[in-house]
């Protein structure tokens, strides 16, 4: 007897008799409903189904249409942008397949030929090259500002000035920029605020009350925390935004990955007791590390040799993992190279964010728009090894730098 069986609103004529090789693909096995878990479900789906032939639509605001196709997020991609935007208090999210992504997506969606856009000198370094040779390329002008201008900024602003880069603190150099000072410059001038608000994990600094109209972060750190995913947001203010940058994302084609969301779902899940741990271990480190004779400066927005820590003390809730040292002069690039390379439990790579330590040095040596540290900075990320073991790692690896430092005198 034909029987009929609803899937969704299609119903199929499952007494109509199927070859096994149709089996594979349409099965009749049907499982016990009313599973219950505190697991947000991985969809992973390119292919999203609808209800009748007339519903067919590739509108890409989901929220507004229903799901359409999964490069515009499946229900796991859009649990974890609501919760970055719950985080962050923003009107919506979008996720993308890595931080560099996100901040692409930003230039491409709000800057067109002809239009001016000020990026700050500490700016993470691919999107300094984002600048340079795509945004040119496209006939953007692009110019750069140091950090700690705060409202002189005005000066730098050009009729055709549309977005204000911020990043704070600074990548390498840790500069905390006053960002509602430069965010009320922007806004006066008509050009919109964006801020890289990574290192504060969408937590320690509450952007959008601070004036900015766009965030984006890389996932890929405090969100994901463990060193084994990929992935950006981006945070809107308002509705006009999110249709400017949710039309780009459509085009762009830049989905992210529902196994990789679902990682960073459950990685927020344990953020704020990681946080906590990193911050108390990153704040003694750094404190022990300013009191090393090796050490000129300790760059750390929660310490007072960091350039910006007023604005930090005035805006910031909370301090992340990651900060630099600046080594006395007269320590040599190879010694400096040397140091990182004894150290045991800090590893060498890029990224931070995760439970292991990283250090890595840099050189700035040639660069006369950013600070005289040249080669004797050395970026750490603090993990959540004891506090102590990391003390005594770096202990020993400044000891084999003085070594190294008294045989070549
Ligand atoms: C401040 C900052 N923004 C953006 C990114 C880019 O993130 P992703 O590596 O996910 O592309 C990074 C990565 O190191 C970063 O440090």
């Amino acid at each position: 007897m034909a029987c009929r069986r609803t899937r969704g609103r299609r119903s199929y004529n499952v007494a109509m008799s199927k070859h096994w090789k149709t089996k594979l693909i349409h099965s009749d096995v049907s499982v016990p409903q009313g599973f219950r878990s505190l697991v947000v479900p991985t969809y992973r789906g390119s292919t999203t189904l609808f209800s009748n032939a007339a519903a067919v639509t590739d509108e890409w605001d989901q929220h507004e249409v229903g799901y359409t196709y999964g490069l515009y997020g499946t229900p796991t991609t859009m649990e974890l942008a609501g919760r970055v935007c719950e985080l962050e208090g923003g009107y919506r999210t979008i996720i993308t397949p890595g931080g560099q992504s996100a901040i692409s997506l930003i230039n491409f969606s709000l800057l067109r030929a002809g239009d001016h856009v000020l990026v700050p000198e500490s700016v993470y370094g691919p999107n300094r090259k984002l600048a340079n040779d795509v945004l040119r390329r496209f006939g953007i002008e692009v110019s750069y500002y140091q950090p700690t201008i705060g409202r002189e900024i005005a000066s730098q602003f050009r009729p055709n000035t549309r977005l204000v880069w911020c990043e704070s603190p600074g990548s390498i150099t840790m500069e905390v920029q006053d960002v509602p000072a430069i965010a009320a410059v922007a806004h006066a001038a008509g050009a919109l605020a964006v801020l890289d608000n990574t290192w504060s994990a969408g937590v320690f600094f509450d952007a959008f009350a601070h004036g900015v109209d766009v965030t984006m972060q890389a996932l890929t750190k405090y969100v994901g925390g463990h060193s084994d995913l990929l992935l950006g947001s981006i945070t809107v203010k308002d509705t006009s935004l999110y249709q400017q940058l949710g039309a780009t994302h459509q085009l762009v084609g830049s989905a992210a990955s529902p196994d990789d969301c679902s990682l960073a779902l459950r990685g927020m899940k344990t953020m704020a007791v990681r946080l906590k741990q990193i911050e108390a271990s990153a704040l003694s480190i750094a404190r022990w590390l300013s009191e090393r004779p090796e050490v000129e400066r300790v760059l750390h927005p929660a310490l007072e040799s960091c350039p910006g820590h007023e604005i930090w003390k005035r805006d910031f809730t909370g301090s992340a993992g990651v900060f630099s040292i600046v080594l006395k002069p007269g320590f040599s690039k190879n010694q400096v190279l040397a140091f990182v390379d004894s150290l045991d439990l800090f590893e060498i790579g890029y990224s931070w964010g995760g439970v292991t330590s990283l250090a890595v040095a840099y050189d700035f040596g040639g660069w006369n728009s950013r600070p005289g540290y040249g080669h004797r900075i050395v970026r750490l990320n603090i993990g959540l090894e004891e506090t102590d073991d990391l003390m005594a790692d770096l202990e020993q690896a400044f000891e084999r730098l003085q070594a190294l430092h008294s045989n070549q005198d």
